[in-house]
């Protein structure tokens, strides 16, 4: 396989200066700019639109990997798209027509992902696999950076990479929540191809972030 990827949640960046912010990781060696969408409804946490996706987008040519954690949510994909959302993840929970979801996102251009809450299990997405650029598998409850690792879902990790393997095609393998170096070779292990990290990524200032990459890439 490809080696792994990092992609730091900037919810953990000083949001009083993102752009400098995704610049600095950015340069720092991520390979995604994970952005964590948060509506205050389906998670209890509110974050940001659109308009600061597209006022990021400037910031880096990375890849945007947008996770949106909102319920509705097809009301928005067109406008994340426009934003400049290179990959568009959806959580399977959050509406009850996911294959419609994920059709409109492709439809609009987009890579699609679905995310699983640890409550969630992997054969929610039987029927719509196969049609995935990504599958995201959330190693805590979404809402907040900076929480711990939960390990029952190494388990689902490994029965996704399975899957994935087994349809054939080109699908990326996402964990987000908990990762650190020393979770990240258990995450990797297990068969994840990008890792997401918030807290592991941005602590100690953009002096530190080379570092901290480097470190979760070496942890994997
Ligand atoms: C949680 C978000 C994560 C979070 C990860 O709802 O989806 O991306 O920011 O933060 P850490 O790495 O600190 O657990
Ligand atoms: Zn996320």
């Amino acid at each position: 396989r490809a080696p792994i990827r990092i992609a730091p949640s900037i919810l953990s960046a000083d949001f009083g200066r993102l752009g400098a912010e995704v610049q600095a990781i950015d340069e720092a060696g991520a390979d995604y700019i994970h952005v964590d969408v948060m509506d205050g409804h389906y998670v209890p946490n509110l974050t940001i639109g659109p308009m600061v996706v597209k006022a990021l987008k400037p910031w880096s040519k990375k890849v945007f990997d947008v996770h949106l954690m909102i319920a509705p949510v097809d009301p928005y994909i067109a406008a994340f798209v426009e934003a400049g959302a290179d990959i568009v993840t959806v959580h399977a929970e959050a509406g009850p027509h996911l294959h419609r979801t994920v059709q409109l996102v492709k439809s609009l251009g987009a890579k699609v992902g679905v995310s699983l809450n640890p409550s969630t299990p992997p054969e929610v997405l039987d029927y719509v696999l196969p049609d995935l650029d990504l599958v995201l598998v959330m190693s805590v409850n979404p809402g907040f950076g900076g929480q711990s690792f939960i390990p029952s879902q190494l388990d689902k990790i490994r029965i996704l990479r399975a899957r994935i393997d087994a349809t054939g095609r080109d699908i990326d393998l996402e964990v987000d929540g908990g990762v650190t170096p020393e979770t990240a070779a258990l995450v990797a292990a297990a068969g994840a191809d990008v890792l997401v990290a918030g807290s592991a990524a941005f602590k100690g200032g953009a002096a530190a972030y080379a570092d901290n990459i480097a470190r979760l890439r070496a942890g994997a």
